[in-house]
């Protein structure tokens, strides 16, 4: 469903386009298409086929601030980082400011392009305990965190967040403008409640507004439900924002920053992407996974994406099994000879990306 906004403010939102968009120092093209933080799936392998497929700026997966201090092995392996995906953000969560800004140290030390704030996070074992989301329930205490972290670092602080706890919180517009006055340099927000999860369709109309505030001078970028060419331009020139952040759509297509890229230059759309793509991207993938972990936990981890970057293929099931029970790269990549070619003629059909509904089965409570 896509709100209708007051003509006027549409307007204005068409208006503001064709400008470079900067966050600190850093300077993104105009319309940058954010690849955003997921947690076990934003990782460095992943990052890198988004990146050759347009992503702009990502981030990683979400980091405890607890666990960077307590320099537990998990949290402290999300901080790698590699030249080649520059500019990337570090995200980390919190809900304790000296925490917070400890964190922030650490992760300056591993010098990203800028550090995110996660005030979004809706699953009970991070919101319930007074981080992520849950903060959105005590703004002031969102704001002296967000301080605490603008102060300790010398990095570009930026947050993302929901529109609100509940329905009756949708306290967006005051955060907006809270944040930028303690520092922040761009905010990214998900058009959905906390108690939302995942449900219902996100809802972009108070990200328009919050972007069309003309107290707010940083970038508004938008999140949420994002599958398509179309509805990225829709939304694009609906809601005027800065840029747009993409997660689940990516997660088995990283050609879709691309695909969006070429929609909003010429309004038509690039080909889907053929059995080489896939299979390029696959192969880059494996391999990536096994340089940043090692071939054990590289190959096992990588099984869970070949549904995803194979789906369409008629009859792919037997092939997929193979790739699943294999244990070395060489022999995973001579399935994926296989496939190259028994399928090197297919033509795919642009189908709709699937958008999971993620947390479906998370207690809210
Ligand atoms: C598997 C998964 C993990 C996620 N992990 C994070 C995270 O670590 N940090 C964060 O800010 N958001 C996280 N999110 C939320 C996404 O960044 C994004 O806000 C949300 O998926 C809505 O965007 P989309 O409709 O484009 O997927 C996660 C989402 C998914 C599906």
């Amino acid at each position: 469903m896509i709100v209708n906004l007051p003509l006027v403010l549409l307007r204005k939102s068409v208006g503001v386009r064709c400008k470079m968009v900067k966050i600190g120092n850093i300077q993104l093209p105009d319309f940058p298409l954010l690849l955003a933080p997921m947690e076990d799936v934003s990782d460095p392998p992943f990052r890198a086929v988004c990146k050759d497929n347009g992503a702009d700026l990502m981030y990683t997966e979400f980091i405890s601030s607890e666990g960077l201090i307590r320099d537990a092995i998990k949290s402290r392996k999300k901080l790698d980082i590699f030249e080649y995906e520059r500019p990337v953000g570090i995200q980390i969560f919190g809900g304790d400011e000296d925490s917070l800004a400890m964190a922030a140290k650490i992760v300056e030390v591993t010098n990203p392009d800028l550090l995110d704030i996660n005030f979004g996070c809706p699953v009970k074992k991070v919101a319930l305990k007074g981080a992520g989301a849950g903060v959105l329930k005590d703004i002031d205490l969102m704001v002296r965190l967000t301080s605490a972290v603008v102060k300790a670092t010398s990095l570009p602080v930026t947050v993302k967040t929901r529109l609100g706890w509940d329905d009756k919180t949708r306290n967006i517009e005051e955060v907006a403008e809270r944040l930028q006055d303690v520092g922040i340099q761009a905010l990214a927000i998900h058009g959905r409640t906390r108690t939302q999860m995942y449900k219902g369709e996100a809802d972009w109309t108070l990200i328009g507004k919050v972007k069309n505030n003309p107290r707010i001078k940083i970038p508004i970028f938008g999140n949420g439900d994002i599958d398509s060419p179309e509805k990225a331009v829709e939304y694009k020139n609906r809601y005027g924002v800065d840029g747009i952040m993409i997660g689940r759509a990516a997660i088995g297509y990283p050609w879709i920053f691309n695909e969006i890229k070429h929609f909003i230059k010429t309004s038509e759309h690039l080909p889907p992407p053929t059995i080489e793509d896939r299979l390029f991207v696959c192969r880059k993938h494996l391999n990536k996974s096994i340089e940043w972990k090692n071939p054990v936990v590289g190959i096992n981890e990588m099984r869970r994406h070949y549904a995803n970057y194979l789906k369409g293929l008629p009859n792919i099931k037997e092939f997929r099994n193979k790739l699943v029970t294999l244990t070395t790269e060489e022999e995973i990549n001579a399935v994926f000879d296989e496939i190259a070619k028994t399928y090197g003629c297919y033509e795919f059909e642009k189908t709709p990306i699937e958008l999971v509904n993620y947390h479906e089965k998370c207690p809210v409570e």
